[in-house]
């Protein structure tokens, strides 16, 4: 086999990922392999965001293997593969694109790990591992039950895997302390979901430092839309359904527009109207607007505050 080949990745230097917005070219990835990380709490579409990725990789060239701890991939995808040997084989065949792995613990997962690393190591042609809910796979500091071996399969991946055309996304709960920071190291397509908890805040902060984004930008985000970290910057995308779940999920609500609560909100709302929009704002407008619109009497204040010092800042 041709060595440059294996190094340039010429898989991801055609393809492209479809995962709301504008389409995310991989070129930028054919040097690194693809490292994707999503964290958000239940139900707010990690999974959905997975197979999204398995599904548009597997139509471009690569095999994806899904491990499943939840049992709820088969239904969708088809039966388990039934061993570790199977694994291997249907791996060595390439002939399904995607392959679902039952895996509901660490310990489980470890044989078929090893078995994706073989194949991978032999063949080096390109496979991708999703492994939903992570932390149950991978730990900062915890090895008892096989995670430490789970957790060091993992890493292989995310650290050598480039040289192996093997790529790997993964989902957590929270950002930091749910998985391995060799992880947090490596990943270089993040996603961060609806965020409700206000003390994640302090671990994602350096994150978002420069992004304009704040958390409660992130509190506002529904169901399958996140915060996209990628090679061309940072911005919020809705993801598509992925295809399989668009028969059986639920339609999400439409996300709710949230009026602004805080000051900043406001401002940075008003920063956007002209001035002479903002001078028809009188009081009485004000106020009928915000009964209309069931402001609460704090967001009413904020939000005349922040027009009566967008008004003095542009008459200066
Ligand atoms: N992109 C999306 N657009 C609309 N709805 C979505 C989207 N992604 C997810 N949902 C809705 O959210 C539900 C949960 O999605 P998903 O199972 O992917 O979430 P999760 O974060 O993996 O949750 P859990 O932690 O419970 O496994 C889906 O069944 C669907 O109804
Ligand atoms: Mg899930």
């Amino acid at each position: 086999m041709n060595k440059h080949q294996v190094i340039n990745r010429p898989e991801l230097a055609e393809a492209t990922l479809n995962l709301g917005g504008e389409p995310l070219s991989l070129a930028p990835y054919a040097t690194t392999g693809l490292l994707g990380l999503a964290v958000g709490p239940r139900g707010m579409g990690k999974t959905n965001a997975g197979l999204l990725v398995a599904e548009q990789l597997s139509e471009q060239g690569w095999v994806s293997v899904l491990i499943d701890p939840e049992s709820e991939l088969e239904s969708l995808y088809g039966d388990a593969v039934k061993s570790p040997a199977d694994l291997t084989k249907r791996l060595r065949a390439r002939r399904e694109k995607i392959l679902v792995v039952r895996a509901l613990d660490a310990s489980e997962f470890v044989p078929y790990g090893n078995a994706i690393l073989e194949v991978a190591d032999a063949m080096r042609k390109p496979i991708l591992c999703v492994a939903d809910e992570g932390q149950l796979f991978s730990h900062p500091r915890r090895r008892s039950e096989g995670i430490g071996e789970a957790a060091d399969i993992i890493n292989t991946i995310c650290e050598r895997g480039r040289k192996r055309a093997l790529d790997l996304f993964i989902t957590a709960l929270r950002y930091t302390g749910t998985l391995h920071r060799s992880i947090f190291a490596n990943k270089n397509l993040t996603l961060v979901g609806c965020q409700e908890d206000p003390t994640v805040w302090a671990s994602l902060a350096p994150q978002f430092r420069g992004t304009q984004i704040e958390f409660s930008d992130l509190q506002a985000l529904a169901p399958g839309e996140f915060v996209m970290f990628s090679r061309r910057g940072v911005e919020k995308v809705r993801m598509p359904m992925a295809a399989a779940l668009q028969p059986v999920a639920t339609k999400a609500a439409p996300p709710k527009r949230v009026l602004p609560a805080t000051y900043s909100q406001w401002a940075r709302a008003m920063g956007e109207l002209p001035l002479a929009t903002l001078e028809r704002l009188t009081d009485d407008v004000v106020g009928v607007l915000g009964a209309l619109s069931g402001l609460t009497a704090q967001q009413l204040v904020a939000g005349s505050s922040a027009l009566r010092d967008e008004i003095e800042a542009r008459a200066r």
